[in-house]
């Protein structure tokens, strides 16, 4: 261990967050993190550090330090990585209303010049996402990320709902082959998974409800705000539940993620330019819009927009910009929904499914349906929709439905779309740390 792990290990320091609660005003602190801004002088170096909690402000004075110190403060960067020890004092003008008056400071990892500066390019900052990650924008979003996660589950859970694991290499299309990355499976041809819904459903037998949270793939090569190659899927699968009482869970979760983001992070929200007021009025019921309303809506607004069309993005920003609660828009035409969805015995042509699309113009952030629980039925539309069921890569599917078969209903939510509209950011881009598009992959 050298000197400077020496003390890494030894130091009680404290995070920039406990220095800001004012009991520590005239005390001496250490304080282990990164400069995240630094300003030199003659006489003086002004170095905001930083730490995943926050920032507070250091001021080496030139005639209160060793040489040492002075000389170190005057080497750094941006980013470079430090300790350093000194009085807390409250202060104005600091940045966040306290100062350090800097005794010592020991360099961790000087480094190099930081690349990132101001005003950069979106695809430099994207080139440099590994260390654009650093910034108070991307931090704050994805501890709201984190939050967001863990309140999905809470909820879930506290339903009843078990959460398992699915595989992610499969070999058969839950929505349509269209958008499969294929792989190279020891030299048979495999596919990353683009919903896990199929597996779902096999849960459920067992443990009725479940949900699992995995990433999905897909290969649209689109190039929108609001696709992304690889994302998180979180989705419920529930025995005995139909169409309405699947529409009151989806409401439940969203209604739930969001009372608690604004209970418990109303200033992350704040920061990152969300209004908690807004995210306060969702509450449930939401409003509902049958397909057929849809199609009469686009059309009285102008829109080239014909029933058994699918809206896309243009569309459901047309429908939602104006509204506060996200809009729940169901029955939609058989053909533009996948193939294991199921028709509505009263409204025949139409599907028992329902999308949730986030208000402020985001659009479509859930979709969710009854399944076809009857044998025959599967088997007749999996082949109208070119599937074969006694394909060794349905069968399995098929035989759920072979042996003791239960109505179910189940929907995914998109991590990143639903982000997106929480945190109502620009680019779906800036909901995950490394995003996948189809003009980039790495890093
Ligand atoms: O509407 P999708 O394709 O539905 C399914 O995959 C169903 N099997 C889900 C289920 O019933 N278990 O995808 C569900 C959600 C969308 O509403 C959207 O939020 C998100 O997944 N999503 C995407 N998010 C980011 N980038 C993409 N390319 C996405 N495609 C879908
Ligand atoms: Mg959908």
């Amino acid at each position: 261990m050298d000197e400077t792990e020496r003390i890494i290990k030894e130091v009680d320091s404290c995070r920039p967050v406990e220095l800001l609660s004012g009991d520590l005003a005239g005390q001496t602190v250490s304080v282990k993190g990164w400069v995240y801004r630094i300003r030199k002088t003659k006489e003086r170096v002004f170095i905001v550090i930083r730490d995943s909690t926050g920032i507070v402000q250091a001021l080496v004075e030139r005639s209160q330090v060793s040489e040492d110190v002075w000389e170190t403060a005057n080497k750094l960067y941006i980013e470079s990585s430090l300790i350093l020890k000194g009085k807390l004092r409250k202060d104005e003008r600091a940045p966040t209303g306290y100062e350090i008056d800097v005794e010592s400071l020991i360099p961790v990892s000087i480094g190099e010049p930081f690349p990132i500066g101001k005003d950069q390019s979106v695809e430099f900052l994207l080139d440099y996402r590994h260390l654009w990650l650093r910034s108070q924008k991307l931090t704050k979003i994805m501890k709201v990320r984190h939050y967001v996660i863990n309140y999905l589950q809470e909820y879930l859970q506290s339903e009843g709902f078990w959460n398992l694991t699915p595989p992610i290499i499969v070999k058969s299309a839950c929505e349509g082959g269209s958008t499969l990355f294929p792989i190279d499976y020891f030299g048979e041809r495999a596919y990353l998974t683009q919903s896990s819904q199929l597996y779902g459903e096999a849960f459920i037998y067992s443990l009725e409800k479940i949900y699992v949270f995995a990433p999905s793939f897909r290969a649209e090569p689109s190039r929108t705000v609001r696709h992304l190659a690889e994302y998180w899927h979180l989705e419920p699968e529930a025995a005995w539940y139909d169409f309405e009482k699947n529409i009151k869970l989806q409401e439940g979760l969203v209604s739930y993620v969001c009372q608690k983001m604004v209970e418990n992070h109303s200033e992350l929200l704040k920061d990152i330019g969300r209004d908690p007021a807004q995210l306060k009025k969702v509450e449930p019921p939401f409003p509902r819009m049958s397909y057929d309303e849809m199609v009469d809506i686009l059309q009285s607004k102008g829109l080239d927009f014909e029933w058994g069309q699918d809206p896309g993005a243009d569309e459901e920003k047309i429908l939602t910009k104006d509204l506060e609660l996200p809009l729940i828009v169901h029955h939609y035409p058989s053909e533009v929904k996948a193939f294991y969805m199921r028709e509505d015995p009263n409204r025949k042509g139409t599907v028992l499914t329902n999308d949730m699309l986030a208000p402020e113009g985001h659009g479509e952030i859930i979709t969710g349906s009854e399944r076809i629980w009857k044998m025959d039925e599967l088997i007749e539309k999996m082949r109208r929709f070119g599937l074969d069921p006694d394909s060794e890569d349905y069968k399995w599917y098929v035989d759920l439905r072979r042996y003791g078969s239960v109505p179910h209903s189940g929907f995914g939510l998109g991590i990143e779309r639903f982000l997106k509209w929480i945190l109502n950011l620009d680019h779906i881009r800036d909901a995950i740390p490394f995003p996948r598009t189809i003009n980039r992959v790495r890093p």
